[in-house]
């Protein structure tokens, strides 16, 4: 995947430093060259033995004692390569990036080059929340610099919040995505997925068979054409795909918050099974057969997610993708659903028992939009997703 990219990775200081070690391998396992720099402050967490060991090449440090063409060589390298990841990205260096400072071997690299940017930021959580670091983000971001995380959780400090930097996984993906010039890229798509969860009291919940399965392809499939995937999922058997944003959710009414906060977006792809209802008073205590004798459910309907995004007067996607899950007379249901729900496409399954649809892992689909249906053969769930992927890339317009 990343076979002939050059990639200068420049280590800050941070007790996080220690993860870069474990970037260098990954980033070489997709089959990038890792030119690695490390800071005078990235020496104080991992040693330059560690670090070019891994490498497999010399790293390039932070020293004052270069020699006019020394330095010269050093600004070439930064230039020749195809992305400068930085990992740990630290206050300080953010703040001198967005300065324009050039002080050290670090900041020189990154002044001295319109080669891409990606910060991978790692800071205490106040460092990351103060105004300056704030501003210095805003101004980076402005001049097209790329980040990834930080994510939120307890730090080395004992504090806990925003400041953790990315796991390693999620760097080298940020890091795929970057070179991933798909047909979607710079588009942001939504897609909901798996079934929800209607709670009855604290231990019980009405759910559903959907596995995810066919959402969780089709973020796969969209992040894989370059586009920035919002995933909103329910309790799903699958694991979400990598490369996507995960919102976990249990509720539909959880599940509608979640896409409100997620727009706007060029495209939602409405695949989740949501309930149609939820229990009307759902007890805060567990219910009791001795107390309570035979528990009477009410129902109280829940939001209709598709119908209001695609109802939306403003800010509506471009492209709003509904499901529909019919066992009989598939195109005429769906057919109808589209007019009724006001999306443009209804991916319509045929989900009679016979077929071995829910649950499994191949799918039937007609796609149903404004100008008819469309029959598209038994094909595997990746597949539908693959395709699927493919015209929604050619209705936005893709690349553009
Ligand atoms: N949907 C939704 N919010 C709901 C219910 C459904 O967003 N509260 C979306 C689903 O994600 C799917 C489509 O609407 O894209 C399915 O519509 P729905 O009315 O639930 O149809 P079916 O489940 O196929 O069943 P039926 O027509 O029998 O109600």
């Amino acid at each position: 995947m990343l076979a002939g990219k050059r990639i200068l990775l420049i280590i800050g200081g941070g007790i996080a430093a220690y993860k870069s070690l474990e970037l260098i391998r990954r980033l070489q396992d997709q089959g990038a060259e890792v030119v690695p720099v490390l800071t005078r402050a990235g020496e104080e967490f991992v040693t330059p033995l560690s670090v070019s060991a891994l490498a497999g090449s010399a790293v390039h440090r932070d020293l004052f004692d270069l020699t006019a063409e020394a330095e010269m060589g050093h600004i070439q390298l930064s230039r020749s390569a195809d992305l400068i990841v930085v990992a740990p990205a630290t206050a300080d260096l953010m703040a001198k990036m967005a300065a324009g400072l050039a002080g050290d071997l670090a900041s020189t690299l990154l002044l001295a080059t319109d080669t891409p940017v990606l910060l991978a930021p790692a800071m205490n959580v106040r460092m990351w929340q103060h105004a300056a670091t704030q501003r210095n983000i805003a101004m980076l971001a402005a001049d097209g610099v790329r980040f990834v995380g930080p994510e939120e959780g307890d730090m080395a400090c004992g504090e806990h919040g925003p400041g953790r930097l990315s796991e390693v996984p999620d760097i080298v993906e940020a890091v795929l995505r970057f070179f991933r010039a798909g047909p979607l890229q710079g588009r942001r798509i939504l897609v909901t997925s798996g079934p929800t969860h209607e709670p009855i009291d604290p231990v019980r919940y009405i759910a559903n068979r959907s596995s995810g399965a066919q959402g969780t392809a089709i973020a796969g499939a969209l992040a894989a054409l370059g586009a920035e995937v919002v995933f909103v999922t329910g309790p799903a058997d699958v694991p979400p795909p990598s490369g996507v944003e995960v919102i976990a959710v249990q509720t539909a009414q959880q599940m509608l918050e979640a896409v409100e906060a997620a727009l706007p977006v060029d495209a939602g792809i409405f695949a989740a099974a949501v309930a149609d209802w939820r229990v009307a008073s759902a007890s805060d205590r567990k219910l009791k057969k001795s107390r309570d004798g035979m528990p009477v459910l009410e129902f109280a309907e829940n939001p209709d997610i598709l119908k209001t995004v695609a109802g939306m007067a403003q800010g509506r996607p471009a492209l709003v993708v509904g499901f529909a899950a019919e066992t009989d007379d598939v195109v005429a249901h769906a057919t109808a659903k589209r007019l009724r729900k006001g999306c443009d496409w209804i991916v319509a399954n045929d989900v009679s028992p016979e077929t071995g649809i829910m649950g499994g892992t191949e799918n039937a689909v007609v796609l149903i939009s404004e100008t008819g249906a469309d029959v598209w053969p038994r094909m595997g769930k990746s597949e539908v997703a693959a395709r699927l992927a493919e015209r929604v890339a050619q209705a936005l317009g893709a690349g553009g």
